[in-house]
């Protein structure tokens, strides 16, 4: 074979691999080239027969063609993809015009609604959430906030109890909040301004009580808060939760053995024509219990009463939720109907909105 002989070969197979035009005419190039039975695989078997003093010589070019060969192969395989990939950015476009399909959107609960309120605007007025544990014991949910083992409110609060322990002690899901005024002022040092959102636990179910409910607890401690800071600070949530400037409100003297004095406040509505209306009208609605804190707690809790002085609350959340929105039954809160969260949920995302037109300015 001449030198003219391998030069046409080059020129065949190089031609051949310039002229794929797709992926798979690139293979078939190849495997002419390359492939077992291809032109340059037999010459290479072919050396064997070539005459000594020229193999040598024709081993080399036969290698060299073999890179230039392959090297082509590379580019080509590069160039095709580069084209084929333009190709589809050109024709698989993404229409972004497209409408979105609708989306199942969730709702906020009532009650995660009227937390959330609750929370924004006692947090404007320098409130701080404190949680603590849904199962209790004795002392944080009765003993230290003054109700003792024989007091009577123990059996008012139809109380849940936990399987006896083996020193005899058993723990309950706390019947109200109010535990976690406990907790606090053992573990904080006044000043303490805190609010207690959380679920409460008694045993009892009908028309206006669910087993499982949950309260909103206020508590106070400095040196100076007195009875007309918690007037006036309870006076200012109501109008900024039931967004009525002049909601009227009344306190009564009541009794909860942690308090001292203690009160239940109202607030004032209309009942006329069957239909509920708050801040206006003759008639009273009670929302919650409140009072000084009693001397005893603050001693339960390692503070000198003679020092530190304030005032907590607790207030049921299902029943104001009902009371703003219009919601006539407390159990249907808990029935997990879906038709029902969506006629009272809220949209999720839109509570700090709504909030800034309740904050107190
Ligand atoms: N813990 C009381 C209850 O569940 C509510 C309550 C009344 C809380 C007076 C208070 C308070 O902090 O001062 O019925």
């Amino acid at each position: 074979m001449t030198a003219q002989d391998l030069s046409t070969i080059r020129g065949a197979l190089l031609g051949e691999i310039a002229g794929a035009s797709d992926l798979a005419g690139l293979e078939r190039a190849r495997v002419a080239a390359l492939g077992k039975k291809g032109r340059l695989t037999e010459l290479m078997k072919g050396l064997g027969q070539v005459a000594a003093e020229e193999r040598k010589s024709r081993g080399a070019e036969l290698n060299a063609l073999k890179g230039e060969i392959e090297a082509a192969l590379n580019a080509q395989k590069a160039k095709l993809e580069d084209a084929d990939l333009d190709a589809r950015l050109r024709t698989e476009r993404v229409d972004i015009t497209l409408p979105a399909r609708p989306e199942a959107e969730g709702r906020l609960h009532p009650i995660s609604q009227t937390i959330d309120e609750i929370v924004a605007i006692f947090g404007a007025m320098g409130f701080k959430v404190a949680e603590g544990p849904d199962i209790e014991d004795d002392f944080h949910n009765f003993t230290a906030l003054n109700i003792p083992e024989d007091h009577p409110a123990r059996q008012m609060m139809d109380t849940f109890y936990l399987p006896e322990r083996p020193d005899g002690s058993r723990l309950v899901l706390r019947t109200h909040t109010s535990p976690v005024q406990i907790r606090t002022m053992m573990s904080q040092k006044p000043p303490i301004r805190i609010i207690v959102p959380g679920r409460t636990y008694r045993c009892d179910s009908d028309m206006t009580h669910t087993p499982m409910f949950h309260q909103v607890e206020g508590l106070v401690i400095d040196k100076t808060s007195h009875m007309g800071h918690l007037k006036g600070c309870l006076a200012d949530f109501c109008r900024a939760f039931f967004e009525v400037p002049d909601v009227p409100i009344r306190f009564r003297p009541s009794f909860f053995p942690f308090v001292e004095p203690g009160a239940e406040m109202d607030i004032g509505c209309s009942r006329k024509g069957g239909e509920l209306k708050i801040g206006a009208g003759d008639d009273w609605l009670e929302i919650l219990g409140c009072g000084m804190v009693h001397p005893k707690v603050l001693q339960y809790c390692n503070l000198n009463p003679a020092e530190y002085q304030g005032f907590a609350f607790g207030m049921g959340i299902e029943r104001v939720a009902m009371l703003k929105y219009g919601i006539p039954d407390l159990r249907t809160f808990y029935e997990a109907d879906l038709r029902w969260l969506r006629h009272y949920g809220f949209p999720a995302l839109e509570v700090a909105t709504l909030v800034r037109g309740l904050v107190p300015q």
